[in-house]
């Protein structure tokens, strides 16, 4: 039997880049450049900073991530806490899933974790050592995790999708008139990005940070989100009452966003500092009664 990822992590010998483990997959371990947060993108069209070789050049360098280009091929889960989850899922998704998780247990190999079943939750969330927050994403013929350590971040979301159009529709159930009119402004500066794809992707990403936090439901219409093409970051302002949600004060989250090849790639790690413990309504009911 594997031993569990929880054991305190160490800082394991760097990784080369690409490696090939035991069972033929070959994971494309991302260059770093030592800056932090993320590697500045190169330019694009009209001054746009938003072509990025993939995840790491979204994310600080404390974030370890690994991502593949295709997938790992018909591979069983290795762990019965995992298969249960997938065993009568069809092919494809199994593929997506052990390829995925392959992943995360490369990048927390990275944080010195030993390998270990990263079971499904009750609202689909990945389980996490308990010492990890982190994110997988499979889309647009990417599979990709990123993890770091508590309680340095106290979340991470990584979204990937195709760099088109969204279905016809869609833009409607997710934007708010702002949020759409500040697309066609986009659109007609940079066409070449899917800015209302960007949008959707950027929501799920943030979604990915507002879940694991809250352990609630975050609608689309719930978070404003804008774009700056020039940064390549995005922010999403929550309009929601997220204390009453949440142990922690969140108000706005914000992340990077980048193209890689023909993908839209999205990423948030929401480091400790970003977020302040709200006080327990118990602590401030006593307080209250203390100075009556
Ligand atoms: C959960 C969701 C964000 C996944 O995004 P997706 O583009 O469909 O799929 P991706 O491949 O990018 O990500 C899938 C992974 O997300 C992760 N995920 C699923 N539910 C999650 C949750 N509640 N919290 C955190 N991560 C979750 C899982 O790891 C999943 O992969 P797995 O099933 O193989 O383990 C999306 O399906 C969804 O339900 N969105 C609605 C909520 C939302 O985005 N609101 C916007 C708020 S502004």
């Amino acid at each position: 039997m594997p031993s569990t990822a929880s054991s305190a992590p160490e800082r394991p010998r760097p990784w080369p880049r690409t490696c090939k483990p035991d069972n033929g997959v070959t994971l494309i371990e991302e260059a770093r450049d030592g800056s932090d947060p993320g590697a500045p993108l190169r330019s694009g069209q009209n001054g746009a900073m938003w072509e990025c070789d993939g995840f790491a050049d979204l994310l600080p360098s404390s974030v370890e991530v690994v991502q593949v280009d295709g997938d790992c091929g018909v591979l069983q889960p290795a762990w019965p806490e995992e298969a249960v989850s997938v065993e009568s899922a069809v092919l494809r998704r199994q593929v997506e899933f052990v390829t995925t998780r392959e992943c995360a247990r490369r990048a927390l190999q990275r944080l010195g974790f030993s390998p270990g079943p990263i079971p499904v939750g009750t609202h689909r969330e990945p389980v996490w050592p308990r010492d990890v927050v982190g994110s997988l994403t499979h889309g647009a013929d990417l599979h990709a995790a990123a993890v770091a350590l508590k309680p340095q971040y106290r979340a991470v979301g990584i979204d990937a999708e195709p760099n088109t159009g969204l279905p016809e529709g869609t833009l409607d159930l997710i934007g708010s008139t702002a949020e759409r009119l500040a697309l066609v402004s986009l659109e007609s500066s940079w066409p070449a990005v899917a800015w209302d794809r960007l949008l959707f992707s950027a929501k799920e990403a943030i979604f990915k940070v507002w879940f694991p936090l809250t352990g609630h439901w975050l609608d689309y219409r719930e978070c404003t989100l804008s774009i700056d093409p020039v940064t390549g970051t995005f922010t999403g302002r929550l309009l929601l009452d997220g204390e009453s949600r949440s142990r922690f004060r969140i108000s706005s989250i914000e992340g990077r966003w980048g193209i890689s090849g023909n993908r839209l790639l999205t990423a948030v790690a929401l480091p400790e500092q970003a977020t302040q413990y709200r006080r327990s309504r118990v602590a401030r009911a006593a307080r209250a009664s203390s100075t009556a």
